[in-house]
């Protein structure tokens, strides 16, 4: 199956521009995956949005920490958590060749990245840039 695209709108803005930038690379690759009718390469995208997502996590953290106050532990926990899922589906639509991207895989596609960003992206930011 090939599900819709997330498409970016501004309530995903986490208002610091380099961040937002890197959320909507993320985005587009995953969008790759949740469009694709399995002609393309998906080990390709599959991988890319792995490494995309690790360099985004430490990034992420490396700039916050440096630029505010520390990461909360919650919110790296839960980079910890959601790249071990990202991992598991991305492994099982490998396995599948992604000919079976299931409601269950496009689900967490759609969701992982944008909950994430509305959950604890936003929010880090916007305390961190209240403090500074
Ligand atoms: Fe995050
Ligand atoms: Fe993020």
């Amino acid at each position: 199956m090939t599900a819709a695209p997330i498409v970016w709108t501004e309530t995903y803005s986490v208002g610091i521009r380099e961040l937002d930038e890197a959320h909507r690379r993320l985005i587009d690759l995953v969008n790759v995956l949740l469009t694709s009718d399995g002609s393309g390469n998906l080990g390709m995208s599959v991988q890319d949005l792995l490494m995309q997502t690790l360099a985004h996590f430490a990034f992420e953290e490396a700039y916050l920490n440096s630029r505010y106050s520390p990461i909360t532990s919650r919110h790296q926990a839960e980079h910890i958590r959601l790249f071990a899922e990202l991992q598991v589906i991305c492994q099982r639509l490998l396995k599948e060749d992604g000919r079976r991207l299931d409601e269950a895989m496009a689900a967490f596609l759609r969701h992982w990245m944008v909950s994430h960003i509305m959950a604890h992206d936003k929010r880090d930011s916007r305390i961190m840039a209240k403090a500074s």
